[in-house]
């Protein structure tokens, strides 16, 4: 009896695990076409710190950072509109106090710029990373998110992407949803829809705030801290001089199917906002008493 019993707890252990693992590795039903991947040199030059930038034989590229610098890449033409990934392996070890931003900008100089946001906020060894986005829209941010990854992102290489169509924005880890931004300009609220934005990340040094809120700083013993990228993909509308007409542009992120998410990928967005988010701008009434009107479409 008492094996019996034993083995029934095994089972329904081993049933759970299966579900669990099926619920978090089925794919978006909603999935982009596949990356077409390109030379970090043909797309992206060093925009920070060019000695502390490696670019590696099998093409992949290392950002690192130690108490003289960190380092930046940035796109070399601006866009309106696409699809834009990259696979990232962050800062393993203790990365306290390090940050690692992957994102899309419109001229920073304005203070009307757009920009869409990874911000990856190290931790002490074996503490979760927090991933945090944001957006800004007409020089408006202050919109952030904050989750736990369902992974350690220092262990291996995932991919982090953002579809930006007239309609929506959606960030995305490994295909899977995890924040979306609609067009929402008949609410009154600006939306990224026609300044060109460029292609950015950098690793900098973040120990005022990131991690903790700023308790952890960095510990440069273990300098220099590194984040590889692999699998550069930009699939958009090339738009560096402000001319292009990437608003009536026919491309596949533009089509019907990508201006919102589909029942599967809207279930996995709120499945991932419900498991790992811990902060939403959204929810947070001390900072905002009314929630800002784009949260109830988002
Ligand atoms: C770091 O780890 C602590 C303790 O587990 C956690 O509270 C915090 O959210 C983690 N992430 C960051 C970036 O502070």
């Amino acid at each position: 009896m008492a094996s019996f019993c034993s083995e029934k707890t095994i089972m329904s252990k081993i049933v759970f695990l299966l579900v669990a693992c099926l619920s978090i590795s089925s794919a978006a039903s909603q999935s982009v076409p596949p990356p077409k991947l390109s030379t970090f040199a043909s797309q992206y030059t060093v925009s920070w710190s060019t000695d502390h930038v490696l670019v590696a034989a099998d093409g992949s590229v290392q950002l690192t950072m130690d108490q003289v610098s960190g380092s930046g890449y940035a796109s070399k033409d601006m866009y309106t509109f696409g699809y834009v990934s990259t696979q990232i392996k962050l800062v393993g070890g203790n990365s306290a106090g390090t940050v690692t931003a992957y994102y899309l900008s419109s001229d920073m100089s304005s203070p009307y710029h757009d920009e869409l946001d990874f911000e990856f906020l190290g931790n002490t060894t074996g503490q979760p990373y927090i991933l945090q986005t944001n957006v800004f829209a007409n020089g408006v941010g202050a919109r952030e998110q904050r989750l736990y990854l369902w992974f350690d992102p220092t262990a291996d290489f995932h991919t982090y992407s953002v579809l930006w169509n007239k309609e929506i924005i959606i960030f995305a880890v490994d295909q899977r949803p995890i924040r979306i931004f609609k067009n929402n300009v008949n609410l009154g609220v600006d939306y990224p829809n026609f300044k060109p934005m460029g292609i950015y990340s950098s690793l900098w040094n973040g120990e005022e705030w990131a991690t903790r809120g700023g308790l952890d700083k960095i510990d440069w013993t273990g300098a220099p801290f590194v984040a590889s990228y692999k699998a550069f993909n930009i699939e958009a509308c090339e738009n560096t001089n402000g001319a292009g007409n990437c608003a009536n542009a026919v491309a596949w992120w533009s089509g019907a199917a990508y201006q919102s998410l589909d029942a599967t990928s809207l279930n996995e967005l709120n499945y991932v906002k419900r498991t790992y988010m811990i902060y939403d701008y959204c929810t947070d009434t001390e900072r905002y008493p009314q929630a800002p009107p784009e949260c109830a479409t988002n």
